[in-house]
């Protein structure tokens, strides 16, 4: 069993993730740390976790863990995982594991100097709806693909979020700005080539709390926007010259809605639907990383796939800056 410690007790981590490793089938919930030792403790005692630990520090230096997952805020992901992988551990980072596309490199050398796996937590990338969109697209279901379309808002105003603060790394691009980015390069294995955008940001966080983005790829574009400050909606199509695809819940499965892909194909009458009924995405992604780290070939979100995605984000921001196109 693949020995799991947490990085904090973020939200993300008790609502989701140490779920999902108490649930995974390779999987065993070692410790939960915290900077304070009272929240690590009840944390551990709730999921049944033999080990709390009052320091990030002290976790890094435990023999009863293999590899940890860091759901800290996003300004803290490249050096706890720079840490975490000079301590020996495996590391799964929650998204974005970076704020800029450069500072993934040291992320890179630290992962092979230490013959580590590294990856983001991308967990999308593991469901099956999202490989099936993939499947679809590569046999021709909707023709040439030719526009992606795509939505995430919603509304958060709270000063004490992560989300809202600049020195955490608050913001929605940050936050869900790399979702359509991710999906649409995962689904069509092609990178975008260069970026229109409007960013605006909020006059008293300074976090950017909009976005328009196109991004033209060879052969197709995709338009999106993210908010932090709009009615919660998540939406996505992919829409080619003889049909297009619809995902009813994107991103975040079973909290918009069920995971559905829809092909309406023009040379048939009606639609063709895929449901997915409860899969668990992050339970998918703890199981594979478990077991990529310890060796078997399978495939896990590359650190190589990070630098891509987030240079495409890195290409957004300067492209609000100079009011032109940015090459990617
Ligand atoms: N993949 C997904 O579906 C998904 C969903 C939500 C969020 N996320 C990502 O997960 C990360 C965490 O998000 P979240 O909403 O779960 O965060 P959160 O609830 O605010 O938790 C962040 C944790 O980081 C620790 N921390 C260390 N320094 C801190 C500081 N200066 N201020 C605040 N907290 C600090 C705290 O734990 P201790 O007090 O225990 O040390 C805190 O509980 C973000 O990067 C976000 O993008 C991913």
């Amino acid at each position: 069993m693949f020995r799991w410690g947490v990085l904090s007790t973020a939200k993300i981590g008790v609502t989701a993730v140490i779920p999902a490793i108490c649930d995974a089938e390779n999987s065993v919930l070692s410790g939960v740390a915290s900077r304070d030792l009272a929240k690590a403790q009840a944390v551990a005692e709730r999921f049944g976790a033999p080990h709390a630990f009052g320091s990030y520090d002290e976790m890094l230096a435990s023999n009863e863990i293999d590899g940890v997952y860091i759901p800290l805020p996003t300004s803290q992901h490249v050096e706890w995982s720079l840490r975490a992988a000079e301590a020996g551990k495996h590391v799964l980072c929650e998204k974005p594991i970076s704020l800029h596309a450069s500072e993934i490199a040291a992320l890179q050398r630290a992962r092979d100097t230490n013959g580590v796996l590294i990856s983001e937590g991308f967990m999308v990338t593991y469901h099956p709806q999202w490989l099936k969109v993939r499947e679809l697209i590569a046999e021709g279901a909707i023709g040439t693909l030719r526009q992606v379309q795509a939505a995430f808002t919603y509304f958060n105003k709270d000063a004490g979020n992560m989300r809202n603060q600049l020195s955490l790394g608050g913001g929605a691009l940050p936050d869900i700005g790399v979702y359509p980015t991710v999906v649409t390069r995962f689904v069509t294995g092609k990178e975008p080539l260069r970026v229109a955008a409007t960013v605006e940001r909020d006059p008293d966080f300074g976090t950017d709390r909009y976005a328009s983005v196109r991004a033209d790829f060879d052969g197709f574009e995709l338009t999106f926007y993210v908010a932090t400050q709009l009615a919660a909606r998540q939406s996505i199509v992919f829409h080619g010259d003889k049909g297009y695809i619809e995902v009813l819940a994107p991103f975040n499965t079973g909290k918009y809605d069920h995971a559905k892909v829809t092909v309406h194909n023009s040379g048939h009458s009606g639609a063709t639907e895929y449901s997915f009924g409860d899969v668990n995405h992050y339970r998918l992604q703890v199981e594979a990383f478990a077991r990529a780290a310890q060796g078997e070939d399978v495939p896990v979100f590359s650190l190589e796939d990070s630098v891509l995605n987030q240079k495409l984000i890195d290409a957004v921001y300067r492209a609000d800056e100079s009011g032109t196109w940015e090459t990617v």
